[in-house]
């Protein structure tokens, strides 16, 4: 292993790092098949991916399908990680995997729809859930709401304007500001869809 003031290189596949002293500090240097990766030493870390992404599962949330207009189609992906940061402006965010397939046709418009699933949209996460051009057409789009991609029968729906965008590790962090959302006669009288320990769960008792 060697360590300068930023960067630690690790052998592509190896238990740990290791010494390679030829490149230059705080590069991204080669690709994984060319047998080094170079980080900054703050973004190293001992944590295990798939133990952190077990200790993640114990939070449970409900669900939302981030969706767009991409070509004047509907589309969009299933997403946990939306949350609100502010009212007053009213702000809200999600983090997005940059692998994402939908996401940069989605930023292009810089607009999109946040859709919150109610209890009985469980395959419309699952459909959300792939990539692919054609998951928007086995979805119910509500078509009175002035060409923006709402789902149908959702809990409620934010549209908004992209913000910011922040690139975070393997994600990008998005800040949409709220243009408009669901009206108050939006359908409320359903429970939510809720993930928790990789299953969809559902709320016991009367609904909202
Ligand atoms: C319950 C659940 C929650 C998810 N949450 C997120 C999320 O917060 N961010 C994200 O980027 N992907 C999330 N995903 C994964 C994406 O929905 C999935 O990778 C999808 O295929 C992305 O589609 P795209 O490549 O067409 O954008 C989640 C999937 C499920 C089933």
């Amino acid at each position: 292993m060697h360590r300068n003031d930023n960067v630690i290189r690790c052998a592509a596949g190896s238990a740990g790092p290791k010494l390679d002293a030829a490149e230059p500090a705080g590069v991204r240097m080669r690709s994984m098949e060319q047998g080094t990766v170079a980080m900054k030493q703050s973004e190293v870390s001992t944590i295990d991916s798939q133990a952190l992404r077990y200790a993640l599962g114990r939070f449970a949330s409900g669900i939302t399908v981030i969706s767009g207009m991409v070509d004047n189609m509907p589309t969009g992906f299933t997403c946990q990680s939306f949350y609100s940061v502010s009212l007053n402006p009213p702000l809200v965010s999600f983090c997005v995997m940059k692998t994402s397939k939908s996401w940069p046709g989605i930023r292009l418009s810089r607009r999109f729809t946040v859709n919150v699933l109610a209890e009985e949209q469980q395959a419309v996460s699952d459909a959300f859930a792939k990539s692919g051009s054609e998951k928007g057409k086995h979805v119910d789009w509500a078509t009175d709401q002035g060409g923006k991609a709402v789902i149908a029968k959702t809990l409620m729906w934010l549209d908004c304007s992209l913000h910011s965008e922040h690139e975070l590790g393997d994600h990008f962090m998005i800040i949409g500001k709220v243009e408009e959302m669901s009206p108050v006669d939006w359908d409320r009288q359903r429970n939510p869809l809720i993930y928790f320990r990789g299953q969809y769960r559902q709320l016991l008792g009367d609904n909202a």
